[in-house]
C-alpha cells in the first residue's frame, strides 16, 4: 500500500516535471510618488542606474542566471540599496528582497506579489511584505546568514512594488485595523 503510493507520487512528479511551463518575469512598479532609479545586474557588470518610469519588467532567463535589481531614491549604487533578486533552475524561481546594502524605502514599504501564490503545491510561493514605516524588515535579508529566499514555480510573475500603500501609506498604516473602513469612509460623497 506504502509502496504503491510512493510508486504513482513519483509518476506524477515525473508528469509534472515534464509539462513545460511558460516562462515568467519580475516586475518593479513605483508607486512612491517621487523617483526611484534602478539598475538590473545579472552575472558580472554593474550598469548605470535609470529612472524607473511607471514600472520596468524583465522576463526570466533560463540560462541559470541570478539578477538583482537594485533600487534607490538616487541615481547611484554606491548609497544604500534595496535588491529585489530572482534565480532560475529547474522550472523555478527562487526570489528575495535583500536590505543588506541598506533600506531606503523603508517610510513607504516593499511588497513582492507572486501571481500564483496561494498553491498548495507550492506552499513557499508567498508574498514578501516589508510594511510602512520599519526601519528593519524581516521579511528581506538583513544579514547574509538570513533565510529569505521563497520560490514560485517559472510561470508565476513576481510584482514587487516601492510603496505599495502610496505616499499616504504611513498615515495609513497608523490607523491601524481600522484601515479599510477609514478609508472607504473617507471616499464617501459629501453629500450623500
Ligand atoms: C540620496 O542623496 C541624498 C542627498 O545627497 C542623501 O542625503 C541620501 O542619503 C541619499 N540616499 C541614498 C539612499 O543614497
Amino acid at each position: 500500500m506504502q509502496f504503491k503510493n510512493v510508486v504513482a507520487g513519483a509518476a506524477v512528479l515525473l508528469a509534472s516535471a515534464q509539462t513545460t511551463l511558460a516562462l515568467g518575469s519580475a516586475t518593479v512598479v513605483n508607486n512612491c510618488g517621487f523617483p526611484v532609479y534602478y539598475t538590473s545586474v545579472g552575472a558580472g557588470a554593474n550598469a548605470a542606474m535609470q529612472e524607473l518610469s511607471d514600472s520596468y519588467t524583465q522576463a526570466y532567463s533560463n540560462e541559470g542566471d541570478g539578477f538583482s535589481i537594485k533600487l534607490s531614491p538616487n541615481d547611484t549604487t554606491s548609497g544604500s540599496v534595496s535588491q529585489f533578486e530572482f534565480t532560475w533552475a529547474n522550472n523555478k524561481i527562487s526570489y528575495d528582497l535583500s536590505n543588506i546594502n541598506g533600506y531606503p524605502f523603508s517610510s513607504g514599504g516593499m511588497e513582492i506579489v507572486p501571481s500564483m501564490q496561494n498553491d498548495p503545491s507550492n506552499p513557499s510561493c508567498v508574498v514578501v511584505d516589508c510594511p510602512a514605516g520599519e526601519s528593519v524588515c524581516s521579511a528581506a535579508y538583513n544579514a547574509p546568514d538570513d533565510t529569505r529566499t521563497m520560490v514560485c514555480d517559472q510561470d508565476s510573475n513576481l510584482v514587487l512594488t516601492i510603496c505599495p500603500g502610496g505616499s499616504s501609506k504611513r498615515s495609513v498604516e497608523l490607523i491601524g485595523s481600522d484601515m479599510h473602513y477609514r478609508v472607504h469612509a473617507r471616499h464617501l460623497p459629501k453629500h450623500a
